[in-house]
């Protein structure tokens, strides 16, 4: 069987280590976004085929789906803001080039993936579908984030009679070397998690925000690993919360951290 990877969103943060991680073991890839391939400084492995289409809009990417028989998406917006350009975070080439348009939940975390899963489901010989979603871990955000998210599993979790086979995975908080800024916030949220796990204090903080927040943060690449692996045993299946992300993704020594 042809091991065909489509990510969508592969030029992302998150993507992009799935494409990297995908490559490593074997797999094809191919990386769908609106600016198709990232510019020439990324940090990009070769071997990839750069699509450049909508994921909300299945005439541009369709055609790409044929003799995959996986796919990821990797595609959300925490903020319905522009505020990656402003951070140096994840996408921002859209961003750059207008200012003033930034998704909305709706579009970017529930309708983009809604897309690709109906266009993947009527695409034979896809057999598994990834969906990046997310742990309920930031207390004031907008609930629309993770309501939206939750509408999407819902979607794609139920349609799993259609043979292609569902895997919802739910990080926290993302961090990795190639994006320092992250390192000090996941080293907050470690202690966090210890002040509220393993100190009396704990107790005071259990249903807090703060516990919520205490959700441990992942290496990306460790998660990357995780969604491969996923793809590859078919046993797998369902919601993955961060204990199963942090498992899966540490249990393979040959993948690539
Ligand atoms: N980063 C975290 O800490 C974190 C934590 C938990 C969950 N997650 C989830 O992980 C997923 C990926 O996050 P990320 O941080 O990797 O995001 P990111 O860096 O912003 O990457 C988003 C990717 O999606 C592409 N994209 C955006 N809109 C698209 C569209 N309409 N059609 C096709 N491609 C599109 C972007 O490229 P173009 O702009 O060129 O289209 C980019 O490749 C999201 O669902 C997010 O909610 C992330």
């Amino acid at each position: 069987m042809s091991r065909r990877l489509f990510v969508v969103g592969g030029t992302g943060f998150v993507g992009q280590a799935v494409c990297r991680q995908a490559l490593a073991q074997g797999w094809a890839v191919v990386s769908l976004s609106r600016h198709g391939a990232p510019p020439r400084q990324a940090n990009a492995p070769p071997g990839i085929h750069w699509v450049r289409g909508d994921a909300l809009n299945p005439s541009t990417f369709a055609a790409h789906l044929h003799g995959c028989s996986a796919v990821v998406h990797s595609v959300g917006v925490l903020l319905e803001s522009n505020y990656k350009p402003l951070a140096n975070l994840g996408s921002t080439q859209a961003a750059r080039q207008n200012p003033t348009q930034a998704a909305s939940y709706e579009q970017a975390n529930r309708d983009t993936a809604l897309s690709v899963w109906r266009t993947a489901c009527a695409t034979p010989g896809i057999n598994a579908f990834a969906y990046l979603s997310a742990a309920d871990a930031l207390p004031g955000l907008d609930p629309r984030y993770i309501s939206t998210k939750r509408e999407a599993e819902g979607v794609i979790l139920k349609g799993q009679g259609e043979g292609v086979r569902p895997v919802v995975v739910r990080p926290g908080f993302l961090y990795s070397s190639d994006r320092p800024v992250t390192l000090p916030i996941a080293a907050a949220v470690r202690m966090l998690g210890v002040a509220v796990h393993r100190t009396p204090l704990g107790c005071l903080l259990k249903g807090s925000p703060l516990e919520k927040a205490a959700t441990p943060a992942l290496n990306r690449d460790v998660l990357a690993a995780a969604i491969v692996r996923a793809l590859d045993d078919p046993h797998v299946k369902g919601i993955l919360e961060v204990a199963d992300i942090q498992r899966l993704g540490s249990e393979n020594k040959k993948f690539i951290y």
